[in-house]
């Protein structure tokens, strides 16, 4: 649904720019009453320029309880509609609003409408990663954080779905001894990359570690020594005693790593062709110019039905209760 790029109405050529970008930005930001929240897997500069920096799980708890009077969100779709769906009186911003999931848009509402009749009496717990519409239809949200954590907590005769993610389903099944009935949707990022490559890296670099984000595939993820959300992830770097890591997620996270670790090596898992799909396609979309931009024309912002908006609410707020 978001996938295409669109130029947003009066963006700006590059001599309307300021010089100093982030000084404008902050400057913006004093004005606005405003605070920017970035995932991982944005442009380092956008990392470096943002309030909060952190994984689906630290965002959405970030959203919860700020109490800016603007949200930048430099993030993707879904997690900037989280965002409003916790705080409908806020201007919620996104700097481009083409920045989409190809997780959440393999899930359809009227089909998975249709998935969910099917499966009577089944609770549905679905990972963030999906439209306000998916998480209005589910019963919790999770995220990569806290996921094993959620359907712990179900009682073991409860039947559930888990959506959209077959390969963090699968995880999920693999580390509660649980059946769950997956929706088949996946992530062209993190199904992108290549074993074959993955085992020529570690035979050239037998010291090092794999950790990996639990939405690869299981062909991947039983060459992993750690297994995590984003979060997760940099943290074990940081803790670990090696030296060198081999990254199987999105490599924005490597600019972290590397400020958290100088003297460590991080080397990005690679694709299974010779292209840079390993990168957030949809992530990427946003820059530090659209950031400003949006800043400025406080545009593009979020926005959704407010009945959707209350029923997408309750399965979030759930999940904050269900993860402290
Ligand atoms: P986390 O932020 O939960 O680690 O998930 C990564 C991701 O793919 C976000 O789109
Ligand atoms: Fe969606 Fe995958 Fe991009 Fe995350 S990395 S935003 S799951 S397409």
């Amino acid at each position: 649904m978001f996938t295409t790029a669109r130029r947003q109405p009066g963006s700006p050529s590059m001599a309307e720019l300021p010089d100093d970008l982030f000084a404008a930005i902050q400057s913006l930001k004093r004005e606005l009453n405003a605070v920017i929240l970035a995932h991982y897997y944005q442009d380092p500069d956008i990392q470096d320029v943002a309030d909060y920096l952190g994984d689906s799980l630290g965002l959405s708890q970030q959203a919860a309880s700020t109490n800016a009077e603007v949200i930048v969100f430099a993030g993707v779709h879904f997690m900037a509609e989280t965002a409003k769906i916790l705080n409908p009186d806020k201007l919620v911003l996104l700097p481009d609003l083409a920045a989409g999931c190809s997780l959440a848009d393999s899930c359809p509402p009227e089909a998975f409408a249709a998935f969910k009749a099917a499966h009577p009496n089944h609770l549905v717990v679905s990972y963030i990663n999906c439209t306000a519409e998916i998480k209005a239809m589910s019963d919790i949200i999770c995220t990569s954080a806290n996921a094993v954590q959620i359907v712990r907590q179900i009682p073991e005769t409860q039947p559930i779905i888990f959506a959209p993610d077959r390969n963090l389903g699968r995880y999920v099944m693999q580390q509660t001894g649980r059946e769950l009935v997956l929706w088949q949707g996946a992530c062209i990022v993190h199904e992108t990359f290549s074993e074959r490559k993955l085992l020529q890296l570690k035979t050239a670099y037998p010291q090092a570690e794999v950790i990996a984000h639990p939405e690869c595939e299981p062909i991947l993820l039983r060459h992993a020594q750690y297994i995590g959300s984003t979060t997760a992830l940099l943290k074990y770097a940081q803790s670990s005693t090696s030296q060198t890591f081999i990254v199987a997620t999105e490599p924005g996270i490597i600019h972290q790593m590397q400020k958290q670790a100088p003297q460590k090596q991080f080397i990005p898992a690679p694709p299974l062709s010779n292209c840079a799909c390993n990168e957030c396609p949809h992530m990427r979309l946003n820059t530090l110019e659209k950031l400003y931009w949006a800043m400025k024309n406080r545009a593009p912002e979020i926005t959704m039905p407010e009945t959707t908006r209350v029923a997408a609410l309750r399965p979030i707020q759930r999940m904050l209760a269900m993860s402290v």
